[in-house]
């Protein structure tokens, strides 16, 4: 196995390790040698090695596809001993079924595993985790991930392919919908708050679920955001932005970990023991299980470092990967590569431990069909109180991001409203990619009926579609412009469809596809009291549209509730508070683009043709990281540090008033940016290190203050250890990532 970086790699590995120690673990601590030593060993003692490869084997079950297709006889092989895990299964009715074969049929009667993409929600969806984590409402993040855990752990199932984590710098890539965006301390929480949201305080409580962090590592940076590419980059960026959620997941004990499809720096992710003994296990203290992800192994083959199964089997195995997501490789071929000795059978024992004791601790050698549990899964399910989550979600997920002369929030006095777009009236695709068991055709709320449901009878609703989602055709625009002449104010509601975002759902254009813009430049033109509602999963180009139209809000895929969430946002019962976690582009050429990047040795100068930029376009981006208006005004004075010179033993406290000045009650995500201004290497222009959100009725105001340390100042500095620097830092306080108000302070050592 060929290491990424040979030279540096234990000296980087280790001090990373000790430089961000910090490790809280929570109660339900995965992470610890088991309290069920004892039944585990009793259990491996008895079982043959067969058996135990058995267990490191995951099938796919009838119900969700998320991959290509591979075909086994389900239950002849559990019924054989021979699968520890199910893919794609859920209702209690199913896995019970599929439970009873591998309970009462097996020599062991060791209970299955069923495993499932519950990424926002199993059957109340929530909006898209990109969307989501717009919010900056950790506590609703953890909540969200508490009652998918419920409904989920309701039918079957005790174990998510969740949270993903990957960093995403490049909206061209499918997946970024299913992340929190571009930086990696506010990805690192929201990675923690899904994780205590889906395992709890303890996993052997009934609605509780093992998550999976994914995927290992730094899937999100495909070249050219193409999913499944490649991935280069260097071992600074790797360790400073991309790894820190993955190590904050296993901070906050998360209790399984999915290696990634990618290639990084010429080691595929599937066969890259670095990642997975090097860091996770031995610098970071996993003591969780790695899945691979779905046939990842046998793609070892293609990209060209394995010849056969066989060899891709010893490679992913050596390499840390204890379970074959799908691929039927390990019941193969790993029995024979223990008899060859290329395998051992002691990390065969290794590998079977920590799954058997995630099987402990969910309490399933006590009762194997806790989790099918019908009368829960009747009851559990898309309740009043899951619903109110998913709507109070779904605003709190929503960005301003246009809003000129007030046109929002509409009032609720006009006589009419037009709803025009392919998502005027949608269901299917609004609640968005990898929705589980969500029901696309009757459950969600569509905008036109949230409205409906927001206005009563009182005021007369038009619809028209007036285009689909990649069409040409301009025929229904007639009525689109009819309509839109006819109404008070006009929502258009434009996007993608959710099949355009979520695996293998990368595009190499990103404005508004087909012909939706020229439908909004004839709508706007027909009524300038236009807002256009936005759904879609990814950062678009849409500086057209923000040229034309007087209003823009960004309402993601927002799941279940979308529809109702919309209306309380477009007439003021909710004030939007949404800020972007991930940067808008003016246009592809932009990308990938993000807030924190080096300032470079020439940067740009409108006076200085040789400094850094585009002859065709701003480097600026259309929306930048952090941006989102209010239907209320902000604004920040009294910025200021407690001490001129801190030292590294110090706590350092930036208070900043935060004020009101508008006509409305509102919430602002107050961020707090540093900047290091001299470094051993180059540091970002900017870095977020604190946020605060916060209520405030009009005219009032509030002293905010903030903690910064020595850890909250660290890097990698350039001899790759971790830590801080003596100098100067400016801090910044704002509304979003482009704030200039600033002061600064000395850090000495
Ligand atoms: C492939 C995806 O990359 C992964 O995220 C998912 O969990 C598995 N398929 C299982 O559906």
């Amino acid at each position: 196995m060929k290491s990424i970086c040979p030279g540096v790699l234990l000296l980087v590995t280790t001090i990373f390790f000790t430089g961000c120690g910090n490790t809280t673990l929570q109660k339900t601590d995965i992470n610890q040698p088991s309290v069920y030593n004892k039944e585990i060993k009793t259990l491996m003692s008895k079982m043959t090695l067969e058996e135990k490869i058995g267990q490191l084997n995951m099938l796919r079950g009838k119900m969700l596809v998320t991959g290509p297709i591979v075909r086994s006889n389900v239950a002849k092989e559990i019924k054989a001993d021979r699968v520890g895990a199910m893919l794609s299964c859920y209702t209690a009715s199913y896995t019970r079924k599929l439970m009873e074969l591998a309970v009462d049929s097996t020599r062991l009667h060791i209970p299955l595993l069923f495993g499932f993409d519950v990424i926002h929600g199993q059957r109340t969806i929530f909006p898209i985790p990109l969307g989501e984590s717009c919010s900056w409402d950790l506590n609703l993040i953890e909540h969200a991930a508490r009652v998918a855990a419920d409904e989920a752990s309701a039918e079957g199932i005790q174990w998510t392919f969740a949270p993903m984590v990957d960093i995403t710098r490049d909206p061209r890539w499918g997946r970024v919908m299913e992340g929190a965006g571009e930086d990696p301390w506010y990805g690192s929480l929201v990675a923690k708050a899904m994780v205590r949201g889906f395992q709890g305080q303890n996993l052997s409580n009934d609605s509780t679920i093992l998550a999976c962090v994914k995927h290992g590592v730094a899937y999100g940076a495909p070249i050219a955001g193409r999913d499944y590419n490649t991935v280069d980059m260097s071992m600074r960026t790797l360790l400073g932005v991309y790894m820190p959620p993955y190590h904050a997941a296993v901070e906050a004990g998360v209790a399984t970990a999915m290696s990634a499809f990618n290639d990084l720096n010429g080691t595929p992710c599937t066969a890259n023991s670095w990642i997975w003994n090097t860091m996770f296990r031995k610098k970071w203290g996993f003591k969780g299980f790695v899945v691979s992800d779905y046939t990842s192994i046998n793609e070892l083959i293609p990209h060209g470092v394995a010849k056969n199964l066989f060899d891709a089997d010893v490679l992913a195995f050596n390499a840390g990967v204890d379970m074959d997501m799908v691929g039927n490789g390990y019941i193969k071929n790993l029995k024979k590569a223990v008899e060859e000795g290329l395998v051992s059978e002691k990390e065969i024992d290794n590998s079977v431990y920590r799954i058997l004791k995630a099987k402990f601790e969910l309490g399933l050698f006590d009762n194997p069909y806790k989790y099918c549990n019908e009368e829960r899964e009747k009851n559990d399910t898309l309740t009043p109180q899951h619903l109110a989550v998913a709507r109070e979600d779904a605003r709190e997920s929503m960005v301003l991001l246009k809003n000129s002369n007030h046109l929002l929030p509409f009032s609720r006095k006009i006589k009419s409203i037009a709803i025009i777009g392919p998502l005027g009236n949608d269901k299917f695709d609004m609640i968005g990619s990898w929705s589980a068991a969500g029901d696309r055709k009757h459950m969600p709320v569509s905008l036109l009926e949230g409205v409906k449901n927001k206005l009563g009878n009182k005021v007369r609703i038009l619809y028209a579609k007036g285009t689909g989602f990649t069409s040409q055709s301009t025929k229904g625009f007639a009525k689109a412009v009819r309509i839109a002449k006819e109404a008070d104010v006009v929502l258009l509601a434009l996007g993608e469809s959710d099949n355009m975002t979520g695996e293998a759902s990368s595009r190499a254009n990103i404005d508004l596809p087909g012909n939706q813009r020229a439908l909004a430049d004839a709508v706007i033109k027909a009524n300038k009291r236009t807002a256009v509602v936005l759904m879609n999963g990814r950062p678009l180009t849409i500086t057209h549209l923000n040229k034309v139209a007087p209003a823009i809000l960004e309402a993601w895929f927002g799941g279940t509730e979308a529809g109702n969430a919309i209306a309380d946002v477009i007439f003021g019962d909710y004030n939007p508070s949404g800020k972007l976690t991930m940067t808008f582009p003016r246009c592809v050429g932009q990308i990938p683009i993000f807030y924190s990047h080096m300032n470079t040795g020439r940067p740009y100068s409108p006076t200085n043709h040789y400094t850094t930029h585009y002859e065709d376009c701003p480097n600026s981006p259309l929306y930048p990281f952090g941006y989102g208006l209010s239907y209320t005004k902000f604004q920040f004075d009294s910025l200021k540090v407690d001490k001129k010179v801190m030292t590294t033993k110090d706590t350092l406290k930036v208070s900043v008033v935060l004020k009101n000045v508008g006509n409305y009650d509102g919430t602002e995500v107050a961020q707090l940016y540093i900047r290091d201004m001299v470094g051993s290497v180059t540091r970002p222009v900017k870095e977020l290190r604190g946020f605060k959100r916060v209520f405030l009725k009009k005219g009032t105001s509030k002293k905010l203050t903030f903690k910064l340390t020595n850890y909250d100042l660290s890097f990698f500095r350039k001899d790759m250890t971790f830590g801080s620097e003596s100098g100067r830092f400016d801090v910044f306080v704002g509304g979003s990532s482009k704030t200039r108000y600033k002061t600064s302070f000395i850090l000495n050592q």
